[in-house]
C-alpha cells in the first residue's frame, strides 16, 4: 500500500453540505460518468422496467426486447409529466403510457399515439420520441451515462479495476438479497470511509478478526517487511486470517467455492473493485457483494447493498446465506453510523478543513480524482 509521506488537507467542509457545490458535483460527475443503476436480472421479461434515480434525474430502465435494454428520462415529451408512478413494474402490451393525457410510446421510445389531440399540420410524432440515455453492461450490471456524448466507453471507464474480478462469473451470478439504506451524509463521506481502514480497529471488531491487517488500520501490507506476518503472501495484499474461508462472523462458510479462481484469489479471501463513484464490488471465494451509491441530496445518500451467488446455491444453502448477509449488514451499519457522525461534525463553523494521515492515501487519490473531475468548476 502506498502511504502518504506528509500531511495533506482534506476537502473544504462546505463541499459536504453546500447545495451549490452538490449541484456542481452532480453536473461534473454523476451526470457525466458511467453510473451503475441495477442488474440485467432485474428485467427478465420484455416490458419489465425499473426506475433509477441519479441525483434529481429519474430514469426508466426498460427491457425492450430479449436482447436489449433501453433507458429514457422519465418525462413525457408533451408537457413533461412523469411517466412511471411505480419504481418498478411491467409495461403492458409494450406500451409506455403517460398518466396525464395518455400519450403512448413504444419500448423503443417512439411516440405512437396522442389520443384526443386535435390535428395540426406541423405536428410530427417523430419529433417527440422519449429522451434516450446511453446504457451498457458489465458482468450483469447495468450502467448508464447521462452525457449526450460520454467522454469514454464503459469498458474504458471500468478499466483495470474490472479485470480484478475477471475470474468471477458475475453475469451468471444471481442476486440473493438486496437492502437499501438511507444515510444522512454527503456521498463523499461514505466513499471516503470506504477508502480507508484507519477506522477499522475501533469500528469493525468482527471484520478485524477475519482480516488481521485491518487491525493495524491499513488496507493492505506495506512494502515494509516488518509489517508483514508470515501468513501474508508475497504480493503484499490483505488477506483473511489463517483458517478463515470467507467473510462471515466466525470466518467460516459452507458455501461451495466458485470455480475458476486462482490460488492467490482464494488465499486472499477478498478482491475489491471500485468504480468511483457509484459502486464497489467485493468478491469472495464463495460469494460476491456490491454496494451502490446514490446521492439523494447535499447531506443524504442511499446505499443499495446486494449479495450474489451462483444459481441454485440459495436453495441448497439458505442458512449459510443468511450468515453471510448478517456479516455484510453489520459492517454497513457500523460504517453508516460513523459516516453520519462525520457529516454532523463537518457542520462546525470552526472546522473549515481537516488533515489526512498517512494511511489515508486512497482518500487523497479520491480527492485528486474529484478535483480533476470538477476541473475549473471547483
Ligand atoms: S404530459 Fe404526458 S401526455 Fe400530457
Ligand atoms: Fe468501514
Amino acid at each position: 500500500m502506498a502511504i502518504l509521506t506528509a500531511s495533506k488537507p482534506t476537502l473544504p467542509s462546505a463541499w459536504y453540505y453546500d447545495p451549490e457545490h452538490y449541484v456542481m458535483e452532480l453536473d461534473a460527475i454523476w451526470y457525466r460518468d458511467w453510473v451503475c443503476v441495477g442488474r440485467l436480472e432485474d428485467l427478465p421479461d420484455t416490458g419489465d422496467y425499473i426506475v433509477a434515480t441519479i441525483g434529481s434525474q429519474r430514469l426508466i430502465v426498460a427491457r425492450s426486447s430479449a436482447k436489449e435494454v433501453r433507458v429514457f428520462h422519465d418525462t413525457c415529451r408533451h408537457r413533461g409529466a412523469r411517466l412511471c408512478t411505480a419504481d418498478q413494474g411491467h409495461f403492458r402490451n409494450g406500451r409506455i403510457i403517460c398518466p396525464y393525457h395518455t400519450w403512448t410510446y413504444s419500448l423503443g421510445g417512439d411516440l405512437l399515439a396522442t389520443p384526443g389531440r386535435i390535428e395540426v399540420e406541423d405536428f410530427r410524432a417523430a419529433d417527440y420520441s422519449l429522451y434516450e440515455v446511453h446504457v451498457d453492461t458489465w458482468g450483469g450490471f447495468l450502467f448508464v451515462n447521462l452525457s449526450d456524448e460520454p467522454r469514454e466507453s464503459l469498458a474504458a471507464f471500468l478499466g483495470e479495476e474490472a479485470k480484478l474480478l475477471d475470474n468471477w462469473p458475475l453475469s451468471e451470478m444471481e442476486t440473493v438479497h438486496e437492502e437499501r439504506t438511507s444515510l444522512a451524509c454527503n456521498w463523499k463521506v461514505f466513499w471516503e470511509n470506504y477508502s480507508e481502514c484507519y477506522h477499522c480497529p475501533r469500528i469493525h471488531p468482527e471484520l478485524c478478526k477475519v482480516v488481521p491487517v485491518y487491525k493495524k488500520g491499513v488496507v493492505d501490507y506495506s512494502d515494509d517487511p516488518a509489517w508483514r506476518p508470515a501468513s501474508a503472501g508475497d504480493d503484499g495484499r490483505a488477506r483473511v486470517a489463517p483458517g478463515v474461508s470467507s467473510w462471515t462472523m466466525d470466518g467460516q462458510s459452507s458455501l461451495p467455492p466458485i470455480d475458476g479462481l486462482t490460488a492467490a484469489e482464494k488465499a486472499a479471501g477478498m478482491s475489491f473493485a471500485s468504480f468511483t463513484a457509484s459502486m464497489f464490488v467485493v468478491a469472495h471465494p464463495d460469494y460476491v457483494r456490491s454496494v451502490r451509491i446514490q446521492p439523494t441530496g447535499p447531506e443524504s445518500v442511499e446505499l443499495v447493498v446486494a449479495w450474489y451467488l451462483m444459481p441454485g446455491i440459495r436453495e441448497s444453502h439458505g442458512d449459510e446465506v443468511d450468515r453471510v448477509i448478517e456479516f455484510g449488514r453489520c459492517i454497513v451499519k457500523q460504517d453508516g453510523e460513523v459516516c453520519e457522525l462525520n457529516q454532523q461534525g463537518l457542520r462546525s463553523r470552526r472546522h473549515k478543513q481537516g488533515v489526512l494521515v498517512p494511511q489515508e492515501q486512497y482518500l487523497w487519490d479520491f480527492h485528486e480524482w474529484l478535483r480533476g473531475r470538477l476541473g475549473a468548476a471547483a
